[in-house]
């Protein structure tokens, strides 16, 4: 191995960690891929709790799998109830803190309580197994109370960002077929309320629901419409403490998360219980290294697939502390985060790159005025962490004795599939390391032959694994199109990547149109298709542009309808515009007026151009099917002069 970049694990960490050396983590690979059905039985035997044990554990209809078919379960069960026997009843399982500064701490017995207590709400409104209900919340535990409410009756939830606005929350809403909404009067970010409910009032305006069930968080006044609309704490008063979970088919749909693909319509990813509770329940010990005295945070919102997996689904399971934040990191001050990792004692951290970035660039001094000394253990998520962030994040905030897991994942694979097990696998900055036991990983050209070390391909996994997305939801032939045709007999991740010398995974970006904006997935033409159902736009073309901070960030090109004349003020419209459409993480940071766009004979916009002029700055490459050339030479000139 080349030494000079490598951190293998502190003989004190190896020595405490589930998974202790190479030779262990090997063992645990080999026996996966030559024994995968005993490899597993046994994982879901030791981890899970289950009503019914399966008759068979894999079943491989491709491109559809089931896992675990006859074996019935309940998310919701294995989250609580089965901590209630011992010693974790009273230990804390949601360490939360409103942005305001209230904080709960919410025991596992208290946390039962809550989720059985709506749980009988949603039940008492007609809710049963096999219905759907979309939760839209700031992050606050009923939140994930309302999740594990309708994992423990069978409702399939879909969970839609706060962030996300009515246009795209009318959007899932309609897709989901979803008769109830739980939602909230507001939540608090960077000391204003995000409307939540407002929002909602706007989505229903063209769409009917039976049920909107509304929690009172920031008190503030919002309109409840009669028939329709009810108060949570008005529903729970007549509502008993217990309820039954409901045991539930291993691959019954505990969750549909929607996620941007490479057309304008976001897809709607269907995960199955068995599976994707097994796998988010191992990652806490393989990736995480859990322990039961661990204070556990991952700092994202659960409207992204990293909360469900690592605020609310895998570390609940597994039995930790989770610590849970409503606000921004920086408010009020840039140490937020900082305070509450030395105040909560906060053990392992998990965030983004771009949240990293953007704390270091205030300064060393937020977090050195804090007691850090409580972190083992620091991971990273949702893009390439960059040498200088990942440099910064293990001397300053770990001070050199925290291992950093960098995890690959995506919506689809449900749990983290490339990471570090940290006391065993030595660290390379900038690289997720080696595949987890069961994931068989490879880079390889478009006919699924293995590029050679060290050349560029694509990402993609060989055999199914337990937390795979089962398909698109109303759309199994988009699944099919999207993940299993492109590389014969592979799931195909949209991701570039190389191996090393050692094998190490480099992941290189996304190969499709999808940009990676602060580790938030972003579909060009999703954000294309707002901008042009803009009245003055008439055609729009978006690229991600390098950005310090967030990775990407958006740049539209847009030609207009009839000459206006005043564009400083339209360009502000159009960004407001996009975030009235999809929210404001996707408002182009850019926006530029052209009088065409580069296309191709046939008609195609061509992005790779666009893309080297936002990068480059120039265009190199093949022009030959440039329909009109010179406007790329007045495109690249345009930028030239900025
Ligand atoms: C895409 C998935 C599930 C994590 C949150 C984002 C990129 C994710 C890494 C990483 C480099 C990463 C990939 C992937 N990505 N983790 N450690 N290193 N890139 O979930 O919105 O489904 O996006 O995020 O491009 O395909 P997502």
């Amino acid at each position: 191995m080349a030494e000079q970049n490598l951190y293998p694990p502190s003989r004190e960490f190896a020595s405490r960690a589930h998974i202790q050396s190479l030779d262990e983590h090997r063992r645990l690979c080999d026996k996966a891929r030559q024994q995968p059905e005993e490899f597993w039985q046994e994982l879901a035997e030791r981890e899970l709790h289950w009503f019914e044990r399966w008759t068979k554990v894999f079943e491989w209809n491709p491109p559809f799998a089931q896992w675990f078919t006859g074996g019935k379960l309940n998310a919701s069960y294995n989250c609580l109830d089965r901590h209630l026997s011992g010693p974790r009843k009273d230990k804390p399982a949601i360490v939360w803190e409103g942005e305001p500064g209230e904080e709960r701490i919410i025991s596992y017995a208290e946390l039962h309580r809550m989720v059985c207590r709506f749980a009988n709400v949603l039940k008492g409104r007609g809710l049963k197994a096999g219905d759907r209900a979309v939760i839209y919340m700031p992050m606050v535990p009923e939140a994930a109370a309302a999740m594990l409410a309708c994992a423990r009756l069978g409702v399939t939830h879909s969970v839609v960002f706060g962030g996300f606005s009515a246009e795209a929350l009318k959007a899932r809403i309609e897709d989901m077929g979803a008769k109830t909404v739980i939602t909230a009067d507001g939540g608090w970010r960077r000391g204003k309320i995000v409307e939540l409910k407002a929002a909602v009032d706007e989505a229903l305006t063209e769409l009917e629901v039976r049920d909107v069930i509304v929690l009172r968080r920031t008190g503030h006044p919002v309109p409840m419409q009669a028939g329709r609309d009810y108060w949570w704490h008005e529903l729970e008063q007549s509502v008993d403490d217990g309820c039954p979970a409901e045991p539930l088919d291993s691959e019954h749909p505990l969750f549909v998360l929607y996620t941007s693909g490479t057309t304008g319509k976001p897809k709607g990813i269907v995960h199955a219980t068995a599976g994707y509770l097994l796998q988010t329940t191992l990652t806490m010990k393989w990736v995480f290294d859990l322990r039961d005295e661990d204070v556990f945070w991952c700092t994202a919102d659960i409207g992204w697939v990293t909360g469900h997996s690592y605020v609310v689904y895998g570390p609940l399971s597994a039995g930790a502390t989770v610590v849970m934040y409503e606000g921004a990191p920086d408010f009020p001050q840039f140490d937020r985060w900082w305070s509450i990792v030395e105040r909560r004692r906060v053990s392992i951290f998990y965030t983004s790159p771009t949240a990293i970035r953007a704390l270091l660039k205030q300064g060393d001094r937020w977090p050195e005025a804090h007691d850090l000394s409580s972190l083992r253990l620091l991971g990273s998520v949702g893009e390439p962490i960059n040498p200088a962030a990942w440099e910064w994040y293990y001397r300053v905030i770990g001070k050199g004795r925290c291992p950093i897991v960098d995890t690959w994942w995506q919506t689809e694979t449900g749990a983290i599939l490339i990471s570090a097990m940290p006391g065993a696998v030595p660290l390379k900055p900038g690289s997720a390391t080696l595949p987890l036991p069961g994931v068989e990983a490879e880079v390889v050209d478009l006919n699924g032959n293995p590029v050679p070390r060290g050349e560029k391909g694509f990402l993609v996994i060989r055999r199914p694994w337990p937390s795979m997305l089962r398909t698109i939801l109303n759309d199994p032939r988009r699944y099919e199109e999207q993940y299993w045709s492109r590389v014969r007999d592979s799931y195909f991740t949209g991701d570039a990547a190389r191996q090393d010398e050692d094998g190490y995974f480099w992941i290189l970006g996304r190969v499709d149109d999808v940009i990676n904006v602060s580790g938030h997935r972003l579909s060009t033409m999703e954000v294309e298709s707002a901008l042009v159902r803009h009245p003055a736009v008439a055609e729009a073309a978006v690229v991600g542009k390098p950005d310090e901070i967030t990775g990407q960030a958006v740049c539209a090109f847009v030609t207009l309808k009839a000459g206006r004349a005043d564009h400083d003020g339209l360009a502000a419209e159009l960004r407001q515009w996009v975030a009235h459409e999809i929210g404001s993480f996707a408002k182009p940071a850019e926006i530029r007026f052209t009088e065409a766009l580069p296309k191709t004979r046939s008609g195609k916009i061509m992005r790779r151009l666009l893309r080297e002029i936002v990068t480059s700055h120039a265009v190199t490459g093949d022009v030959t099917t440039l329909e009109d050339l010179s406007v790329v030479n007045r495109l690249a000139a345009q930028h030239d002069e900025e």
